[in-house]
């Protein structure tokens, strides 16, 4: 059991509180946290957004979203918690960009923890362009120096590596990078935080994931739906921001790193890093293939000529002497066949083996089901078949530890455990890949291909594979 509860008290500002995360994943995280009793006795939650509301409409929102995330088992909600979490819950009107506002702020907070200072954590749940503001009054607004003031981001930074460095620079003029926690919400997934455990505890799996025995790993993040809500927002910025530059990059670093000795941040961000900034792409059509659901642009909010992927290939590689063969596949899709996200390790075989028999593989299944398994090859009198070992049946949690991905995240942060959040350097490091790919597709006009809805994606992304005589493993 790893239960773990906060003792100090704490408040928690939430920028945007009027908007989708807060209502679909911080609410219900929140509900969670208190569920499991993690949180202490004195915890306080102030929703802060422009939007003109009073403390008992904020109130029926919070709650009301909480009851929306449980219709499907409406008997699991507690309501006494929640009638509880909820007469905690209080909210405060202002602009983003007006230092008057943010005063007040800071008197409302002063006046309900009585003058005491305690940890105060900022969520931006803003879209990115107003992070700037909200950072330049939080700045301002500072008690002092050495305020516990702790500022939560999450992805995207910035759209391009030029942006977000000039968003670091602007957060370095007000905080000290160990009191800003830069948050992708993967890296809260229990299956993707046992990655790093797995490899940290088993020389078997970490033996097998060595680059001189690896012939090519694929990562595959499929999902059935298209876009929902968010589809201007999409349409800005298509899969390989949304995707690939932050979610999937971070699982392939994860996958390929030096094992850190120590668990500590630092000492992982530094193997990331290393990963990150070494990854290469061969620029080359052949080495990328994008495509879009037939039915993108008759989306609502969708332009009819919008040439934004809604799929996309691509072949990477390691430019690190242990990794350097090893070619590297991402695929990521909406609207597709399934909703899965998994990793293959294919592992290599002997030269002696013949070509039609498969390769061992590594499988790291992440989503919707948690699981790792090793496919070994047995030979059952003249044919050879797949006998299928599965180490662990799964890689979720189960029982009173589990929490949502941002319950784990914020515990992490009330904890100071910068472990599974970001570095700045490795977001740079994730921007200059992605703006290199992005800028051969634009310079090469490369558009996207036409795919049927719920098929499994555009027909060329087989090229991608052959080229290394290799095939995409699909899990059914
Ligand atoms: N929704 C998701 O599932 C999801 C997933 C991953 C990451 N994110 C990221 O999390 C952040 C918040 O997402 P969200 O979906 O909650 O965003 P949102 O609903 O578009 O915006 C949140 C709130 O910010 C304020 N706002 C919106 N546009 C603004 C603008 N142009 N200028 C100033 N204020 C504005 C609005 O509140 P007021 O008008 O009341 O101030 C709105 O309710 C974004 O950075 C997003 O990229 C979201």
């Amino acid at each position: 059991m790893n239960s773990y509860r906060i003792e100090k008290p704490f408040a928690l500002v939430i920028f945007g509180a009027s908007g989708d995360l807060a209502k679909l994943k911080l609410f219900p995280a929140l509900y969670s946290m208190v569920e499991q009793k993690r949180l202490p006795k004195e915890y306080y939650i102030v929703g802060y957004a422009r939007t003109k509301i009073e403390k008992e409409v904020f109130q029926k929102e919070f709650s009301d979203s909480i009851k929306n995330h449980f219709k499907k088992h409406p008997k699991d909600l507690n309501e006494k918690i929640l009638k509880d979490l909820t007469s905690r819950v209080s909210y405060v009107s202002g602009q983003y960009n007006k230092l008057e506002d943010f005063k007040n702020l800071r008197k409302y907070l002063s006046k309900i923890t009585s003058n005491k200072e305690i940890t105060t954590l900022a969520y931006f749940s803003v879209p990115p362009q107003v992070f700037q503001d909200i950072i330049e009054n939080l700045g301002e607004t500072k008690r002092h120096e050495n305020e516990d003031l702790r500022l939560i981001l999450e992805k995207p930074f910035g759209e391009d590596t030029e942006s977000a460095r000039e968003l670091f620079h602007f957060v370095a003029r007000y905080f000290k990078e160990e009191n800003v926690y830069l948050l992708d919400h993967y890296l809260g997934k229990g299956a993707v935080q046992s990655l790093l455990h797995l490899r940290h505890s088993n020389r078997l799996i970490n033996m097998m994931m060595k680059g001189p025995e690896v012939s090519n790993i694929q990562i595959t993040a499929f999902e059935k739906i298209g876009v929902t809500t968010r589809a201007g927002y999409f349409d800005q910025v298509g899969t390989i921001k949304d995707m690939v530059q932050s979610h999937l990059l971070q699982i392939l670093a994860l996958i390929t790193m030096s094992i850190p000795i120590t668990e500590n941040a630092a000492s992982l961000h530094r193997e990331k890093y290393s990963i990150l900034s070494a990854l290469k792409f061969i620029e080359s059509k052949k080495n990328i293939v994008l495509g879009q659901y037939e039915s993108y642009i008759e989306e609502k909010d969708i332009p009819k000529n919008s040439k934004t992927e809604t799929f996309s290939a691509m072949r990477l590689f390691i430019d690190r002497e242990s990794w350097y063969k090893t070619p590297i596949y991402i695929r990521t899709g909406k609207k597709l066949h399934e909703k899965h996200t998994y990793v293959v390790v294919e592992l290599k075989k002997f030269a002696f083996q013949p070509k039609e028999e498969e390769p061992n593989r590594l499988i790291f299944e992440l989503q919707p089901e948690e699981r790792i398994n090793i496919r070994l090859v047995n030979k059952q009198g003249q044919t050879s078949h797949y006998q299928e070992i599965t180490t662990s049946d799964t890689l979720s949690c189960t029982g009173d530890d589990c929490l949502p991905e941002h319950a784990m995240l914020l515990l992490d942060v009330i904890r100071k455990r910068r472990l599974h959040f970001l570095s700045f350097e490795e977001i740079i490091a994730t921007w200059e890949i992605t703006d290199t790919i992005l800028a051969f597709i634009e310079k090469s006009k490369l558009k996207p291909e036409k795919y049927v809805d719920f098929s499994p994606g555009p027909e060329s992304q087989d090229q991608l594979t052959s080229i290394d005589d290799f095939k995409w493993f699909d899990i059914h």
